[in-house]
């Protein structure tokens, strides 16, 4: 992971440059996943001294969780996907509304810092592009585990003594609530349960690093999580694992462009819905020495999918398999049961010509290939933007694709890689010139 060195101002006038048509071919190497680098360097708070993540991917939303835990107090050293959190001198419980603005996932301290040192302060994350996205069942798990929860001033303040362990049971999945209350019961007082709990690899990949640094998680990767609560725990050394939805977005990519592409690092098992999904598209799928290849066979059929928590079909890959239903013969159906509205991506679609009708949480996709046409179209959240560069990889002539800050919170060199394989892609710093067709 390499510092950046750019202000925020000049990344945010970053533009993408794609030219449409080329097959991708060759090999890629996956990143460490994002939804684990975040829970796991929150669980670094967890313990008293120098832990170090290795596979750590170069990702905007890493860099400010580092930048979080050194507002706190924390020690950080950055290396090259190398990054090393110590924690012995954390003097600050507050985790301040100008980070949590930028990323959500900031409220991942507060279980850790409520139970390893009885408080936190931490700005409530507001909604985002994709839907209101409450806390309320993390709030409601450490209540139940005996913190004293206060908002005010848009902050949410919880203190405890030490918890107590408690029967959690969500009304449904949640990935960050599981992982906040995983957090917050490992050094709880006894026994925390935790019913119809999120399944998703990054919680198996918690309860890793936690039972690693000497916490007892049983269950995790199951809806029903046990952990019984210890003294303290102690840093660790810990790989990443790889980044399902990054592997996904390059299947999706071999398989739109009619490409052959090796993905390296990346772990089928943890892909099985899309993996099921993209063969139904007529993609050839195999796993090999080096992890996954993927075979565009021509033309592709028609896909319906209704995203569901772990194992069902991922919500972070329903942007990206709509650009793939853009160059299908037929409908498509997409059902977007998570977040309540992941649409975004749709005009920005339309403006490239896909036909997409949209009714609440199901869009209907008019598959038609080869007719997008190149355009300026804007990234609105982080897999919108990733459907946008799929689609322009497809496209007739040149899409300019603005705000591509959004792109680079979870997508670790996305135009270096693909350029590598094959694509005619280039990042462009500065505004729009005025003769595109930004207006
Ligand atoms: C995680 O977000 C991921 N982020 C998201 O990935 C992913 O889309 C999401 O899980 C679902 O898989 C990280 O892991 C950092 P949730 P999270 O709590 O934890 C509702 C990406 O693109 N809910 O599982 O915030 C919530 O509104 C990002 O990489 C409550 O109502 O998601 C949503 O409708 C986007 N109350 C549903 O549950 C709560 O207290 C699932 O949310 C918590 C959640």
């Amino acid at each position: 992971m390499v510092a950046n060195t750019r202000t925020n101002l000049e990344l945010n006038m970053d533009r993408m440059i794609i030219r449409g048509g080329n097959r991708l071919e060759g090999a890629v190497t996956i990143s460490g996943a994002k939804n684990a680098a975040l829970p796991l360097v929150a669980a670094s708070l967890l313990a008293q001294g120098e832990t170090t993540w290795h596979n750590v991917p170069g990702l905007g939303d890493v860099r400010t969780m580092a930048k979080l835990l050194e507002v706190l107090g924390a020690k950080i050293e950055e290396g090259d996907r190398v990054l090393k959190v110590d924690t012995s001198n954390i003097d600050t419980f507050e985790a301040p509304y100008r980070l949590v603005k930028t990323m959500r996932a900031s409220v991942l301290v507060l279980g850790p810092l409520v139970a390893r040192y009885g408080r936190a302060r931490v700005s409530l994350p507001g909604g985002c592009a994709i839907g209101a996205r409450p806390i309320d069942m993390h709030l409601r798990g450490l209540e139940a585990m005996g913190a004293e929860i206060s908002l005010d001033k848009g902050y949410v303040t919880a203190r405890a003594n030490r918890l107590r362990g408690a029967k959690i049971v969500f009304r449904q999945p949640t990935v960050g609530g599981t992982e906040n209350l995983m957090m917050a019961a490992a050094l709880a007082e006894g026994r925390t349960t935790i019913e119809n709990a999120a399944r998703e690899p990054e919680i198996e990949e918690l309860a890793r690093v936690l039972n690693k640094m000497g916490a007892n998680v049983e269950g995790a990767g199951t809806a029903y999580i046990s952990i019984e609560g210890v003294q303290e725990l102690h840093p660790i050394e810990h790989a990443i694992i790889p980044d399902r939805i990054e592997t996904g977005t390059f299947m999706v990519a071999a398989a739109m462009t009619g490409g052959d592409v090796v993905l390296e690092n990346c772990l089928l098992e943890h892909n099985s819905a899309v993996v099921t999904k993209l063969e139904g598209t007529g993609a050839k799928v195999e796993a090999v020495e080096q992890g996954l290849r993927v075979q565009g066979t021509g033309q592709l059929h028609t896909v319906d999918i209704t995203t569901q928590p772990y194992p069902g079909f991922p919500t972070d890959m329903q942007a990206q398999f709509m650009a793939l239903a853009t160059q299908a013969v037929g409908d498509s159906v997409i059902t977007e049961s998570i977040f309540e509205n992941r649409f975004m991506h749709v005009s920005e679609l339309a403006r490239m010509g896909a036909q997409i009708v949209v009714n609440g949480r199901v869009a209907v996709i008019r598959g038609r290939p080869g007719t997008l046409q190149g355009t300026t179209v804007m990234a609105t959240d982080l897999r919108a933007s990733a459907c946008l560069v799929l689609a322009a990889l497809v496209a007739e002539n040149t899409t300019e694709i603005l705000r591509v800050y959004h792109l680079d919170r979870g997508y670790d060199q996305l135009e270096v890689k693909m350029r590598r394989l094959g694509a005619d892609i280039e990042r462009v710093s500065g505004p729009p010139f005025p003769t595109t067709n930004a207006e």
